[in-house]
């Protein structure tokens, strides 16, 4: 059975070499993280925690999918040592530190979810001073995220060393997600598109195939240089499209790396 922690206390009996936070509602996407980390360090645990903090939508925080039993399965199958299910107040104690997220932090997703990346940069900030692991692993699916993170530490001057890991599609190319069980199998098939239209790797020709697709709503589609977030230019050696939007109203988020499939 795989060892579940719930206090801080608990926590610092052991020395974690990797930590892979997630929000729960674990996926094949989280196995490949937990599978990765393992690679790096024997003692790997898994956090859960829907952080209330990073939801600027109070419904979508209430409708956030909870499958405990399934994520520890998971968790331990794919070789985790312990997982960690912080309470709220443990999180949230007196005198934590709220982490500002910059410019970047208010584009594109911080934009469309004003406060979100505050939010997630404060947990996960709070998370690293918690379980003090040697590596830290995040999915390159939500992009601008894993961006901030990595600027954070940068800026913080943290000890832990920020690992990341591509993105895990299913047979019709749609990135995983916990959202995805909500789309339906029109909406699954419906949200193959986008895949279809990153894969031209060409911003105007995206740009028209995803218009074609009536039930997708974009919010944004756009050409970025991955190293700053800025659009890209011609000469833009490290670019990347990025795209968002909703199909019947579950917001679908997901990147490529030019030069990439
Ligand atoms: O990507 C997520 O699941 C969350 O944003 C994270 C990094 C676990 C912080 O709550």
């Amino acid at each position: 059975m795989i060892e579940v922690i719930k206090s801080a206390d608990d926590l610092a009996r052991q020395n974690w070499d990797v930590l892979v936070p997630t929000m729960g509602a674990l996926h094949a996407g989280h196995e490949s993280l937990i599978k990765l980390a393992k690679t790096k360090g024997d003692q790997v645990i898994v956090s859960i925690f829907v952080n209330p903090l990073q939801f600027e939508n109070k419904e979508d925080l209430l409708n956030y999918p909870k499958t405990i039993d399934s994520d520890l399965k998971i968790a331990a199958g794919a070789g985790a040592s312990a997982v960690f299910l912080p309470s709220e107040s443990e999180i949230y104690s007196a005198g934590y530190k709220k982490i500002e997220a910059g410019g970047v932090g208010e584009i594109y997703e911080g934009k469309s979810r004003s406060g979100h990346f505050i939010g997630v940069l404060t947990v996960v900030n709070r998370l690293f001073d918690l379980v003090k692991p040697k590596y830290a692993i995040f999915g390159e699916k939500d992009f601008q995220q894993l961006f901030l993170i990595k600027q954070m530490s940068k800026k913080l001057a943290l000890s832990v060393e920020i690992l990341t890991a591509p993105i895990v599609r299913d047979t019709n190319g749609v990135a995983l997600s916990s959202r995805n069980s909500k789309l339906g199998d029109n909406g699954i098939k419906t949200a193959s598109i986008i895949y279809r239209a990153l894969s031209l790797g060409n911003l105007e020709r995206a740009r028209q195939v995803i218009k074609s697709e009536l039930d997708f709503k974009v919010d944004y589609l756009e050409m970025i240089d991955a190293n700053t977030f800025d659009l890209a230019k011609e000469d833009t050696e490290n670019k990347r499209l990025i795209i968002a939007g909703w199909i019947n109203q579950v917001r679908l988020i997901d990147n490529m790396a030019m030069g990439s499939k």
